[in-house]
């Protein structure tokens, strides 16, 4: 059996920068027709001409393909007019605590200074990324989060919220309360729990933030994917590290999945009998949320297993050597 998906989107990636772009570009611009691009540099892309560098660099690995970069920015207070002539050019803007995963140092740490930034871009209706974890206990972060998702979807009622990799029974239940709020959910985050992290031999290419959590909170992501949920996108949060730092002593968080995203992902909506359900998954809820149109690229996926390499140069990916039975097969536009 063979299945086209139209346009399918990223809406949650890391590209990182300087020569790993050779890797991590062309991965993604051959399978997806655009993806929404992280601004965590070691410099965080927080001005247009940061933003504009950030995106050749980026187009200059991708020619012919036919892919379209969303770029965004680092949040931090913008004046007006910084969000004026931004805004054309980014998808949003996206919001770290500080300190609370990689390179996000110079993320907000007291939300009671962003106000005027958020009314600006709630007018000027610029989208907000957000990375919703407190600084508390690692299990308890996203739950202790969801006081200031509540806050800010109701306060900036016509602000889009995107609560980012979302993990929890509760940020699911959320969702279903405010109009303004949508959310991305990442391959790894439908398929492991933190017992395929830490429950028998340590796992560092499965450690990732938010950290995967309980088989209950698995089951609601699942529940509400595989049902169709229409304000749930498909955002992968694929994020290289080399392994010098993954396999040491402070192993940095984050898993590499964009190798295998789609064939996985037509893997378990097809064991879940919803295979029908991936393009909305994959695009449509995202061009509606966002009210934006990808160009025009389809991807044929096939029935014909394929084994996924240990290595990509000395990024170990999610579901290394193991046999997956979806394959892209071509992409045509
Ligand atoms: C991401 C990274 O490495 O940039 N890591 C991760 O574990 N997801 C940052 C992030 O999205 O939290
Ligand atoms: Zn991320």
């Amino acid at each position: 059996m063979d299945i086209t998906l139209e346009s399918p989107l990223d809406m949650h990636l890391h590209l990182r920068e300087g020569d790993t772009l050779d890797l991590t570009v062309p991965l993604t611009a051959d399978h997806f027709a655009g993806a929404v691009i992280m601004p965590n540099l070691v410099a965080p892309v927080d001005s247009l001409n940061n933003l504009r560098k950030y995106r050749q660099a980026i187009e200059s690995y991708c020619h012919g393909k036919n892919f379209r970069p969303y770029m965004t920015l680092f949040f931090k207070n913008y004046s007006r007019q910084e969000l004026e002539e931004c805004r054309e050019h980014i998808l949003g803007i996206k919001l770290y605590p500080a300190g609370i995963t990689t390179q996000s140092e110079a993320g907000v740490s007291d939300f009671s200074t962003i106000e005027k930034t958020l009314e600006d871009m709630q007018e000027l209706n610029i989208p907000l990324l957000v990375h919703g974890e407190s600084n508390g206990f690692v299990l308890d972060r996203e739950r202790e989060f969801l006081e200031v998702y509540r806050s800010l979807a109701s306060r900036f009622p016509d602000l889009h919220i995107i609560m980012e990799h979302i993990t929890t029974a509760d940020t699911v239940q959320l969702l279903d309360e405010f109009d303004n709020l949508s959310a991305t959910v990442t391959l790894h985050h439908l398929m492991i729990t933190l017992d395929d992290v830490i429950g028998d031999l340590l796992r560092p290419d499965l450690f990732c933030k938010p950290v995967a959590k309980t088989p209950r909170d698995r089951e609601a992501l699942r529940q509400a994917v595989f049902s169709g949920h229409p304000k749930l996108m498909f955002g992968s949060d694929s994020a290289p590290h080399p392994r010098h730092k993954k396999e040491c002593i402070g192993c940095a968080a984050g898993v590499f999945s964009a190798p295998v995203a789609l064939p996985l992902l037509a893997q378990i909506f097809e064991d879940e009998g919803c295979l029908e359900l991936l393009q909305g998954f994959v695009s449509a809820n995202a061009c509606r949320r966002y009210d934006i149109s990808p160009p025009a690229k389809q991807i044929l996926l096939t029935q014909s297993p394929w084994q996924v390499p240990h290595y990509y140069k000395n990024v170990s990916p999610f579901f290394a050597g193991q046999t997956l039975r979806w394959s892209i097969n071509s992409s045509f536009s």
